[in-house]
């Protein structure tokens, strides 16, 4: 026999049991974005690879899948989703009323060390509002960020909030040379200080920036934290975002100056949402406000956004407590007899025109056979249609979970499964 050929490491196939969670966590995610008057869009899978390597920092690009397609142009499977909807903005959406808020779901791609959490092929949901950088747009995206995992039933999650501007600025006014500054500021997001130091050595960096960088990076708290450091743009500008979360019912946030982000395109607040149940890869959210627009050739626009890792989202959801689904099956028609295939036939065709999930047997198994199967598929009940019971316009409706049997008038088997499941 030839080798099974395997599937990619670091991605997953997902059969229909986790499908059925996976989709009811992701639907009330939607739902979360609808009720914020998010709308949602669609953007390519891949791009031409300089969408992603333009700003997206060096962290991500040299996780980025590239590839010469048949026109000898180079494209990238999307490491994530907010440079295609900033492009689809500058090319098709620029006219449309302010602000802007779209969200959207799909995979992303980044060549990683694949582990639990961390994949080479995961799925966001994110959201962006384009044409703002008010306090309120920012409070307004972190709103919807936590009722999306409230709706989709997270309860223990933490909410940090920074300010990327004045590190940014911190330490591009003293490193002249981009490379460098850029990773200070990579090793500064790994919270590597050991490293920061050896690379402040080595370049001779003064050492008072280090210290400096350092302590702004370790204000963390609550938001009286700020009332410690000098009055700036970036503080208000917290305290005013944390005002208006607090109207919107969201008090718990803490303020973390030391977040910075792996991706290089943010330039205002930066948040990030933790689930502690998580180990290694905790992260389930990062977001923050940045300008695109212009990079790719349109007017500058402010925007804040984020993005959701829904693999992290199951695993955290999961280790709270398990997701519940309905039954994968309302029915499932089971003919006594070879002779009684075709009324079953028309019996699921009936069930399933009133809107029921029903199935019917197609291997021509026995009743036991059958009964067997239903329950193996989670079926909540069983039709079971025979010759005795046609003969009196009846089947017998068999609860799956108890077992009990009841005789029920053929015409009435849909409304009374229907009655039963509520
Ligand atoms: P990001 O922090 O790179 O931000 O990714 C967002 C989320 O995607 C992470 O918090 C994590 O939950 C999930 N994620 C990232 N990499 C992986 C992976 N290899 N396996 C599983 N999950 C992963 C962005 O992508 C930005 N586009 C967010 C944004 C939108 N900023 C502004 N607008």
């Amino acid at each position: 026999m030839r080798p099974m050929i395997q599937r990619p490491r670091g991605t997953r196939d997902f059969g229909p049991a986790e499908m059925a969670k996976r989709s009811q966590v992701e639907r009330a995610m939607r739902d979360a974005c609808h009720r914020f008057g998010f709308g949602e869009v669609v953007t390519p899978t891949f791009e031409t690879a300089e969408l992603f390597t333009l700003r997206s920092g060096p962290g991500i690009v040299d996780e980025m899948y590239v590839f010469k397609d048949k026109g000898d142009r180079e494209m990238a499977l999307r490491p994530e989703i907010t440079a295609s909807v900033m492009r689809f903005f500058v090319n098709d959406l620029s006219t449309q009323p302010r602000p802007l808020k779209l969200y959207y779901v799909g995979n992303c791609f980044r060549y990683e060390n694949p582990q639990s959490g961390r994949y080479r092929e995961f799925f966001q949901i994110g959201a962006e509002l384009i044409g703002s950088k008010n306090p309120e747009t920012d409070a307004e995206v972190i709103a919807l960020a936590v009722n999306i995992l409230r709706s989709a039933g997270l309860e223990d999650f933490v909410v940090r909030i920074g300010h990327i501007g004045i590190l940014k600025s911190m330490v591009k006014d003293e490193i002249k040379d981009e490379k460098v500054a850029a990773d200070v500021l990579r090793l500064l997001d790994k919270e590597d200080f050991d490293a920061m130091g050896d690379l402040f050595d080595a370049r001779a960096l003064p050492r008072n920036l280090f210290d400096k960088i350092a302590a702004y990076a370790d204000v963390k708290g609550d938001i009286t934290v700020l009332n410690n450091l000098d009055q700036t743009e970036a503080t208000e500008h917290i305290k005013e975002v944390f005002d208006v979360l607090k109207i919107y019912g969201i008090e718990d946030c803490q303020v973390d100056l030391g977040i910075v982000r792996g991706l290089d395109y943010y330039s205002g607040m930066v948040f990030e949402i933790d689930a502690p149940k998580l180990g290694a890869e905790k992260q389930v959210l990062g977001g923050g406000s940045y300008t695109l627009s212009e990079l790719f050739g349109g007017e500058p626009v402010f925007s804040t956004g984020f993005a959701i890792g829904i693999d992290r989202m199951m695993l955290a959801i999961e280790a709270e407590k398990p997701v519940e689904v309905p039954p994968a099956l309302d029915a499932y028609v089971v003919p006594a007899k070879d002779d009684m295939r075709k009324y079953a036939f028309g019996m699921v065709a009936r069930l399933r025109s009133q809107g029921l999930k029903a199935d019917v047997d197609l291997m021509r198994r026995n009743i036991s056979k059958n009964l067997k199967y239903a329950s193996s598929v989670g079926a909540r009940f069983a039709v079971i249609v025979g010759k005795e019971e046609m003969a009196k316009r009846s089947v017998m409706l068999r609860d799956m979970k108890s077992g009990e049997q009841t005789l029920v008038l053929a015409d009435e088997v849909g409304s009374e499964i229907a009655k039963r499941i509520g």
